[in-house]
């Protein structure tokens, strides 16, 4: 098994450290290969996706990725600028499923912004499709309106639309989620409206015979927004387009308090992956040793669980976090009275002493 790691910039290269430390201590080895991504991508071979980077990424069974975006790179033209990296990965690696977790650690119920009882103990999976919906679909722009109450005047208009096979393979990887979890998905649509959505509902809804052990619901996209503020414990699994999966995930995100908490992978066919947390590079904590480190140890635990079919491992990585919140110990960001303030590296010895 061989892992790809790309730290990146800002605070990419000292979240990552902490989580190869993380996984040099479990029993089993990984090959692990370092390549410069981002704007040390750009330091390094003048590209934020180098070649050699891009090839090491494609040879690997997984990624796990830091961070880029530094803001002394903000200046470069668009082509050369560190966000560039993390697109053409996902394009190059055809990377269509989005899954991000959201799980609030009951130590953890004061950082989020909704009632600890509506939250505490939330651990629910969003899985987003990536690579098409009304992001990608053509025709799309401005122009004059051929039609309709408004023609002659200005229009802009972009086109939703998913093939037979982006719906099928996604909703797979939805079902295998879900019977490694709660065996609950919950498919969100607008079929009342929409014809790709309601197309959506029927092909979803024929993978589901081949997964008879997960209970499947279909829920209008509207109805889940509300639903997830309203109740969110009663999610497991969640599947949807790229443009509903984007906000949903967003809202999501919110209820479990601080971005440094989450993980994320993004998959393909066959269940390689990207793995990196859900956040930025952070420029402004960058070099200080204060970043937590958490969201990319949990990207590493979804990487051994969804890629490299080690969920035992995964689980301890799991644990291990749970100890030491448990411990009271807290980056800057996930900080309150009577707990412990540590550093990036200070939490990432407190997750290796509690794996021994
Ligand atoms: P950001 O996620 O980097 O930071 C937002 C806020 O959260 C900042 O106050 C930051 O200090 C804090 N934060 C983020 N991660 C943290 C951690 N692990 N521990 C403690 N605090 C943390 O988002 P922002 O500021 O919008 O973007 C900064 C740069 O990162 C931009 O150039 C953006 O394009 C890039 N970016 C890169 C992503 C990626 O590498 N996949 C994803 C999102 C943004
Ligand atoms: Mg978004």
């Amino acid at each position: 098994m061989k892992i790809a790691i790309l730290p990146g910039d800002g605070i990419g290269p000292e979240i990552i450290e902490q989580a190869v430390r993380v996984l040099n201590a479990l029993d089993e080895k990984f090959e692990m290969e370092t390549a410069p991504v981002g704007g040390a991508g750009y330091e390094a071979h003048g590209h934020p996706l180098p070649e050699a980077t891009l090839a090491l990424a494609k040879a690997a069974d997984a990624v796990l990725f830091g961070a880029v975006g530094d803001w002394k790179y903000d200046k470069l033209e668009r082509a050369l600028r560190p966000e560039q990296a993390i697109l053409g990965l996902r394009k190059n690696l055809n990377l269509f499923a989005n899954l991000r977790p959201a799980i609030l650690y009951p130590e953890l119920a004061g950082a989020s912004t909704l009632k600890p009882e509506v939250v505490s103990g939330l651990d629910i999976l969003i899985i987003r499709e990536l690579t098409g919906d009304i992001y990608f679909g053509q025709p799309r722009g401005v122009r004059t309106a051929p039609d309709g109450a408004f023609k002659g005047e200005r229009e802009g208009f972009d086109t939703m639309r998913y093939a037979e096979t982006e719906i099928r393979r996604i909703a797979h990887v939805a079902f295998q989620a879900a019977r490694k979890r709660g065996k609950r998905l919950t498919s969100v649509d607008k079929a009342n409206v929409l014809e790709t959505f309601q197309f959506w509902k029927d092909i979803v809804t024929d993978v589901h015979s081949e997964y008879q052990d997960v209970t499947l619901d279909h829920m209008y996209v509207d109805n889940a927004a509300m639903q997830l503020v309203r109740a969110p414990k009663k999610f497991d699994v969640i599947v949807t387009g790229n443009m509903f999966g984007d906000i949903l995930s967003d809202a999501a995100a919110m209820l479990t308090g601080s971005i440094g908490m989450l993980p994320s992978a993004s998959l393909d066919a066959n269940n390689k992956g990207l793995y990196e947390p859900s956040h930025g590079s952070a420029p402004d904590i960058a070099g200080k040793g204060v970043a937590n480190p958490l969201a990319t140890i949990l990207s590493a635990a979804m990487m051994l669980r969804f890629s490299l079919n080690r969920a035992e491992q995964a689980d301890r990585i799991e644990n291990a976090v749970k100890a030491v919140l448990a411990q009271g110990l807290r980056t800057p960001d996930i900080y309150e009275e009577g707990t412990t303030k540590v550093g990036t590296k200070e939490m990432g010895d407190a997750v290796v002493q509690a794996l021994r």
